[in-house]
């Protein structure tokens, strides 16, 4: 199991981990993404979904729930339950996308839909920092059967 905590001095180290995430998915995983608005949960999913394989635009879900991403070998599910107090129906979906084990699911604002979510998934956490307006506190939370994940990040 890894826990650590790292800190991201600028976007680029960002994405820099979360592109070494991306590659090495290979469907069946999930992980929650945990910050205040602007932390960097979609910047961290924007080049995760790239380094996957997928040349589809990632934008914020916030107004329409959930998207969907291709790659050539799976299906990606973002979802962002922002100010959703009931996710009903969303959190239907999201329970579909958790039993699709050749997909992977990535969500932003889980707080309301913590049953549904897989108790083994990596939690990403990022607070912003006094040392700068590019700096991110990266808290990672991660069983050891999804440890593969972080092979060639630097931790
Ligand atoms: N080290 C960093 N890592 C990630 N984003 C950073 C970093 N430094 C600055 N930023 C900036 O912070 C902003 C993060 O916005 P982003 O939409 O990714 O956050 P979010 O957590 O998804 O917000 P929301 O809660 O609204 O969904 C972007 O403008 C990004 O460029
Ligand atoms: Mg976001």
């Amino acid at each position: 199991m890894i826990s650590k905590q790292i800190s991201l001095t600028s976007i680029k180290q960002t994405e820099a981990l979360a592109s070494a995430v991306g590659k090495n998915l290979v469907g069946g995983e999930c992980i929650e993404f945990v910050s205040d608005l602007g932390g960097g949960k979609t910047t961290f999913v924007r080049s995760l979904v790239s380094a996957a394989g997928s040349k589809d635009n990632v934008s914020s879900p916030t107004f329409t729930i959930s998207k969907l991403y291709k790659t050539p070998s799976m299906a990606i599910y973002h979802y962002d339950f922002y100010r959703l107090s009931d996710p009903g129906l969303a959190a239907e979906e999201l329970a579909e996308s958790v039993e699709d084990k050749s997909g992977v699911v990535l969500v932003e604002w889980g707080q309301n839909v913590q049953d549904v979510l897989p108790a083994k998934r990596v939690i990403v956490k990022l607070s912003k920092s006094k040392s700068g307006p590019d700096v991110r506190l990266c808290s990672i939370e991660c069983p050891s059967s999804l440890e593969y994940l972080f092979s060639g990040a630097d931790l």
